[in-house]
């Protein structure tokens, strides 16, 4: 037996993942991944916090295939107007404050990152850095230096120097923040470390903090934006005004993407000493900004009260199983604590194993930084129908657990 052997190189394909589930997707619908072979999931996790407008949606197909009939990769970007960014980026501000009133298009959620980072250092001329302990903001060198967990980063140090690390939610600590730090890097609501929500008042005093000593509060909402929270962008509950706002995920409708938002007279430093201070072949892709168009078409017609009623259904179901210790929700961004690994572990696997010997099953997936945790962030679209035997489906697995 070939140790390296694994579903995905036997394919000659590198994954990285220890535990690939070896499962083929034939085709996607809605808030179903169709099996080979036979057998559907209810994607309860929108691929990690992507397809979260369902899979196939029209809105977003029908922009794709607009586009793709126009133009593809036409120039680096920024070179040339593409109309497509144009909509999109019209599109996306109308979600934001009024102060972000540039948009800068890239390929990935870690590649926003980066690209923060760096706009940080050229507006305020200082390289201080802080993150947030529990933060996960991607897995280039940039970002994972940024991000908090040690057992991801040890192996790749050296990384980037001057960055330093405020605790979850804790003012005290605030004042280590002064006059010589160019950003604080924080996601809104905290994903990989388990849906955690912050207190209102840390996070205003953290933005006050950032004003006073003239330091960027940089948002990463690539997990928690668009609609997930139950509101177009998380940072609307806790009533903060980001200088810079990271996107992803979601924001591309399936397709990939990232994106910076910042005011034009901060984004404008990207463009001199040196010019071309962030450069991507393909970030900006008019087929990644249709797929934004189409998708922020979708969030624009989302139903926030309906969906709430929806998801509180979901939570007072879901914490009323007894295989369930406690769970944090904020709108449809959700994790079940169920007090050990092998219990995530049982609950995870029984939704592959209901797919292939009943037909149907639930898609589920742990977190990297909470072992004892499972996430759950169904698609924000989709019929009564599926949607409660989506929630029949996942209550089935943390059967298994009790059981
Ligand atoms: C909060 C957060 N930030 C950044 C990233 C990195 O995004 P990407 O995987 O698109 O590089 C992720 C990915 O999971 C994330 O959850």
């Amino acid at each position: 037996m070939d140790p390296h052997s694994s579903p995905f190189l036997d394919h000659g394909l590198a994954s990285t993942t220890l535990h690939p589930l070896g499962l083929k997707v034939q085709r996607a619908e809605g808030p179903w991944l169709h099996l080979e072979g036979g057998g559907k999931l209810f994607d309860a996790i929108s691929g990690i916090g992507v397809s979260s407008f369902g899979h196939g949606h029209p809105n977003i197909l029908g922009a794709l295939k607009t586009q793709m009939d126009q133009h593809l990769h036409a120039m680096v970007y920024g070179e040339l107007m593409q109309e497509v960014q144009i909509e999109a980026s019209q599109a996306l501000r109308a979600t934001l404050p009024d102060h972000l009133d540039a948009i800068y298009f890239l390929n990935s959620g870690a590649e926003a990152m980066e690209a923060a980072m760096k706009l940080a250092k050229r507006v305020t001329g200082r390289r201080r850095l802080f993150g947030v302990e529990g933060g996960y903001h991607g897995s280039t060198h940039g970002a994972l230096s940024i991000s908090s967990n040690e057992g991801r980063k040890s192996a790749y140090r050296p990384l980037l120097p001057d960055i330093d690390f405020l605790p979850w939610n804790e003012e005290q600590d605030l004042e280590r923040v002064d006059a010589t730090v160019a950003a604080v890097v924080v996601e809104t609501v905290q994903g990989d470390a388990g849906i955690r929500i912050p207190k209102t008042s840390w996070l205003l005093a953290l933005q006050k903090k950032c004003q006073e000593v003239g330091a960027l509060l940089i948002l990463d909402e690539i997990q928690c934006g668009m609609g997930r929270t139950g509101k177009p962008w998380a940072f609307a509950h806790f009533g903060l005004q980001p200088d810079i706002v990271c996107m992803g995920k979601a924001l591309g409708g399936g397709m990939p993407i990232g994106a910076l938002a910042a005011s034009k007279s901060h984004m404008k430093s990207f463009a001199h000493s040196p010019a071309l201070g962030h450069i991507t072949t393909f970030g900006g892709h008019p087929l990644a900004c249709a797929g934004a168009l189409g998708a922020l078409q979708v969030m624009e017609q989302l139903d926030w009260s309906q969906l709430e009623k929806r998801w509180c259904g979901w939570e007072r179901a879901l914490s009323a199983h007894p295989a369930v210790h406690h769970m944090r929700r904020l709108g449809g961004f959700m994790a079940l604590e169920l007090g050990h690994a092998d219990n995530v572990e049982r609950a995870v696997k029984a939704g592959i194993h209901h797919a292939q010997t009943e037909g149907e099953g639930a898609m589920l997936f742990w977190f990297l930084s909470v072992p004892t945790a499972f996430r759950l962030a169904p698609p924000l679209v989709g019929n009564d129908e599926d949607m409660e035997r989506g929630l029949s489906l996942v209550l089935r697995c943390l059967d298994e657990v009790a059981g």
